[in-house]
């Protein structure tokens, strides 16, 4: 265990915990988007930052990425990091005008709705925090999207924006994003997503579609356990 010190409060932490969960465990509220617990941390948002002290110096950091170490200092609201955090929200909601999350956060830091910044119209509310990407990647395992293109025609989706033939409809991206940017509609026997149709499976005793059919077979591969066996949906296992 480590101590340091969190907004004047002494805190004990693992070795291995960042400044985030160290703050929030002991009760300080820090925004973030990008830091979903089933993914790597890609410190992208920003949102995250507080500041440290060590010795004399004082500086910014992203939180969700720093790890806590003996006697550190953390002040996690001070004005600089106030303003930081508006810098940070109000460009993300200048790229972003239409993502609920972002207004939210922006009415709780009082952040005036006459914008700084000229907003983009053609973004969606995609702020390219790669949580998406790294789930598919890192959880699912089929790197079925990605960030494509550079600067600010950077854009997150499948390969040439075409079908992607590894994409199993799982919807493990809609479940992490943090703004609802990706787009995943199911109606009967089908779901939509990334430009693709998937069939759905129906749960065998209550009739419910439950899954993707590419995803059971997906599953099915992997772990050698027949498709027929996972015909299921979990309220009726
Ligand atoms: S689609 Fe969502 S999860 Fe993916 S990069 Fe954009 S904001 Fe992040
Ligand atoms: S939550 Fe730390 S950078 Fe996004």
């Amino acid at each position: 265990m480590v101590n340091l010190i969190i907004n004047g409060k002494n805190v004990k932490a693992r070795e291995d915990t960042m400044v985030l969960e160290a703050a929030r465990k002991a009760g300080f509220a820090i925004p973030t988007l990008c830091a979903h617990e089933s993914v790597s941390r890609s410190g992208s948002c920003r949102l995250c930052v507080v500041e440290i002290k060590k010795g004399n110096r004082t500086r910014i950091v992203t939180s969700c990425l720093y790890p806590v170490e003996e006697g550190l200092v953390v002040e996690t609201n001070t004005a600089r990091v106030q303003n930081v955090r508006r810098l940070v929200l109000e460009l993300l909601l200048a790229r972003c005008p239409e993502a609920d999350v972002l207004k939210k956060m922006a009415a709780e830091m009082g952040i005036e709705s006459q914008p700084r910044f000229v907003a983009d119209t053609d973004k969606g509310k995609c702020i390219l925090c790669r949580s998406c990407v790294r789930v598919c990647e890192e959880v699912v395992g089929v790197s079925a999207i990605g960030l494509f293109a550079r600067g600010s025609h950077k854009t997150v989706g499948t390969p040439f924006m075409e079908q992607s033939d590894v994409c199993i409809g799982c919807g493990a991206c809609v479940y992490v994003c943090p703004t609802g940017h990706i787009e995943m509609t199911s109606t009967g026997d089908k779901r939509k997503i990334w430009g693709r149709t998937f069939k759905m499976q129906a749960c065998e005793k209550c009739g419910k579609y439950f899954a993707p059919v590419d995803q059971l077979k997906y599953i099915s591969k992997k772990t050698g356990v027949p498709v027929k066996e996972m015909a299921t949906c979990m309220d009726c296992r």
